[in-house]
């Protein structure tokens, strides 16, 4: 589904990105891991379009993603949820969501995107004319999760969801990003510092380190190493 090759991303003097390859696939959680400031917020933004690489490629379904602009990757099906929640405090939760649909034409196709999310999150749906400012963290990120799925992607880019949660509610996060990639056949890019909760969901692991690929494996094998675990993944 997702194939990236040699993807290299500069910012100036600074190697942000360092031939980069892998792959993602359908109803699979492939899970980017690393320290602050190795790469993975460079990795998915140039996924999705926001940063121009210097070299390499990344294509979907053997369409190119480098090259083109956000809107139209939006459109090809690849969604992203960026760090840190945001979503707009003075509207509802209904309301936010609705704004994940205005690229869909048919008033009807809308309201039902909308109702897949209540009906995925049930949470939301009761908050539904609540201001989004009265959610709590988790809520939140369903909500900015939700926003993305209104779209109904086929690839989900996430950023960092689980920063700045408690366990239980990371937890309870994971489980549902398990249950859309397994149930709806949706491919995931799991980008997170929380490796070890990270781990526990993904089919594949990969480990960044200043722009490059230290190690790519089963999450299992990942979680057994200590020495790995040590040195990267500070658990
Ligand atoms: N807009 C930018 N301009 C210059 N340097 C940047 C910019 N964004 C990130 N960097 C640098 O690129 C490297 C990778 O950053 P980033 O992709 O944010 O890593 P991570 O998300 O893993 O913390 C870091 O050295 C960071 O300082
Ligand atoms: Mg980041």
């Amino acid at each position: 589904m997702l194939q990236v090759e040699e993807l290299s991303v500069r910012y100036g003097q600074v190697r942000a990105l360092e031939g980069v390859s892998f792959e993602a696939r359908d109803g699979r959680i492939t899970t980017v891991l690393g320290a602050n400031g190795a790469g993975k917020t460079t990795l998915l933004r140039t996924l999705s379009g926001l940063v121009r690489n210097q070299a390499g490629t990344a294509r979907f379904d053997g369409q190119p993603l480098t090259g083109r602009r956000p809107e139209i990757i939006a459109r090809m099906g690849v969604a992203h949820v960026p760090e840190g929640r945001g979503v707009i405090a003075e509207l509802t939760v209904d309301e936010n969501l609705r704004l994940g649909t205005f690229s869909r034409l048919r008033r009807v196709e809308r309201r039902a995107a909308v109702d897949e999310v209540y009906e995925r999150f049930p949470q939301l749906g009761d908050r539904r004319r609540r201001s989004a400012s009265t959610l709590s963290g988790g809520e939140r990120q369903m909500l900015v999760i939700g926003r993305a799925l209104v779209s109904r992607p086929r690839l989900l880019l996430l950023d960092e969801p689980s920063l700045g949660l408690s366990p239980i509610v990371s937890a309870q996060m994971m489980a549902t990003l398990r249950e859309l990639t397994s149930e709806a056949g949706l491919g995931a890019v799991l980008v997170e510092q929380n490796a070890r909760s990270a781990l526990s969901v993904a089919d594949w692991a990969i480990v960044l380190n200043l722009g490059r690929i230290v190690v790519a494996d089963e999450p299992a094998r990942l979680a057994a190493d200590e020495s790995l675990r040590r040195h990267y993944l500070g658990f």
